[in-house]
């Protein structure tokens, strides 16, 4: 595998460019009984036995519901200026609409006025996964209204904290939402349906688009975006080289997978259209889609989060008689193709494939379906397997490599015009990782869970020296092992 950067350069991120960590609300404010807050769905599936590693909760997780001024100094003595944390929809409003829980809101008030007395500039998600559970129980993100509570709900939390937050997102990977909660289950509400989820895909849409006109009409002047989960669709034939008269089934199957994995989403925002090459099964039934709805759904974005974390795979193979590394591919992809995972790529703990070329053609490949569109990588980093060695340092090399790799292939996207803004890397803390709980650590500062200790990693220096330079250092030549 060749990197995008060659040993030996440093590369310069465009000037006043955005430096910022990233969170949400379940995975570390704690505090789910605290000051009047509704439960959730990740609540009600986090206490289904069964459903998260060791039956692990967002209880407790980083008790940031308490310790933000402490979590506000951590991002201050990194030198970072930008943090992307997530209000709770249960916290404003416990039973999903009706009464605003004031007391909910007022926590997110303590938090913006500490991030603004160090001067960090916050961007909002309003919606990061922790559905109110009264929701669900009426239909959650399958029935139409769940839209318009969304937009009431993103309509009180902008006209209460509008002056103080420049940037709002609405959804976060709505795609994670729609596929591993409603489609395979293995997210809250854990339901495995394919035409409920092609029901929640369009009521996220229809959010997204109701949501952000509440946030434009409370707060104006704020930049209104989403956050989307995107993946570099790529193919090879199956010895790496030649495509065995397979290139049309390929770049079909290809096409399919893109619309899957990308279009889905992409396409009803930037063109209010679902994608041509979307299989039937994902798409929403016709009825579904009201007149309007695709027009609500596309009105201009102020900018574009990418989250960005491994490619996809697909080469010839038989679906029926699977290879090493090889696995059936999505629906709607025919004639002889499986998705696989390459020999020899380095993978995170996650089993996710380490692959900075994917993020380096993902930003010049948005930017040129979107010229000019203000990109944020608003989550892009990597579990690792920290501990505390016994001088009290947790040394993450694993992490300062993939960030390293992931840096210099978003400068060269910029270099070479991508419109790349920020870079917010998930995640300030280790935190409750969902159907992983707090096995899986992401944080580029260490949480002790038992006594509540932050300790910032060897990748957090790494990487507020980054923020601080503007510019990723060369690429070593090796990297210490
Ligand atoms: C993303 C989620 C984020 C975090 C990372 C590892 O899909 O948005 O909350 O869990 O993955």
């Amino acid at each position: 595998m060749t990197y995008v950067t060659s040993p030996g350069e440093s590369l310069a991120f465009p000037p006043s460019f955005t430096w910022g960590a990233a969170t949400a609300a379940y995975q570390i404010e704690g505090a789910t009984g605290a000051d009047g807050r509704g439960p959730s769905v990740w609540d009600t599936f986090a206490r289904t036995p069964g459903k998260v590693r060791g039956g692990d909760t967002g209880d407790i997780a980083c008790d940031s519901y308490h310790r933000y001024a402490e979590d506000a100094d951590l991002l201050r003595s990194l030198g970072l200026r930008a943090y992307r944390f997530s209000v709770s929809w249960p916290r404003v409003f416990p039973a999903g609409g009706g009464q605003l829980n004031q007391a909910g809101l007022d926590y997110y008030k303590r938090l913006l006025d500490a991030l603004n007395e160090r001067g960090i500039t916050p961007a909002a998600t309003l919606f990061h996964w922790d559905l109110p559970q009264a929701l669900q129980d009426r239909g959650g993100w399958a029935a139409r209204d769940t839209a318009f509570r969304f937009a009431d709900y993103a309509a009180a939390v902008a006209g209460a904290l509008g002056d103080r937050v420049p940037r709002w997102i609405t959804l976060n990977e709505p795609l994670v939402v729609a596929h591993n909660g409603h489609r395979i289950g293995v997210h809250a509400p854990g339901l495995a349906d394919n035409a409920v989820a092609a029901s929640v895909t369009h009521h996220l849409l229809l959010g997204h688009g109701l949501g952000s006109a509440a946030v434009r009409a409370a707060a104006s002047g704020a930049d209104v975006g989403i956050t989307l989960n995107l993946t570099p669709v790529r193919v090879t034939a199956a010895d790496g080289t030649r495509l065995h008269g397979m290139g049309e089934v390929l770049e079909r199957a290809r096409r399919v997978a893109d619309a899957v994995c990308n279009g889905i989403f992409l396409e009803p925002l930037l063109s209010g259209r679902y994608p041509e090459h979307a299989p039937p099964v994902i798409l929403p039934p016709a009825g579904l889609v009201r007149d309007g709805d695709m027009t609500t759904i596309a009105a201009p974005l102020d900018f574009l989060g990418v989250n960005y974390y491994q490619p996809e795979h697909l080469r010839a193979g038989d679906p029926d008689n699977l290879r090493r590394g090889e696995d059936r591919p999505m629906p709607g992809i025919e004639g002889g193709v499986v998705r696989y995972r390459p020999d020899g790529m380095e993978q995170t703990p996650m089993g996710w494939l380490i692959d900075p070329d994917g993020l380096y053609e993902l930003l010049l490949r948005l930017s040129a379906d979107a010229p000019g569109l203000p990109l944020y990588i608003t989550e892009n980093g990597c579990a690792a397997e920290d501990y505390v060695n016994p001088d009290g340092q947790v040394n993450d090399l694993e992490r300062i490599k993939f960030l390293h790799l992931h840096l210099a292939a978003a400068a060269r996207a910029a270099r070479d015009g991508a419109s790349l803004a920020g870079y917010y890397v998930w995640s300030l803390l280790d935190n409750f990782e969902w159907a992983y709980g707090y096995q899986k650590r992401f944080g580029i500062v260490y949480v002790d869970f038992a006594t509540q200790q932050r300790i910032p990693k060897a990748s957090a220096s790494f990487f507020a020296r980054v923020a601080r330079d503007n510019r990723v250092p060369a690429l070593p030549a090796a990297w210490p092992v």
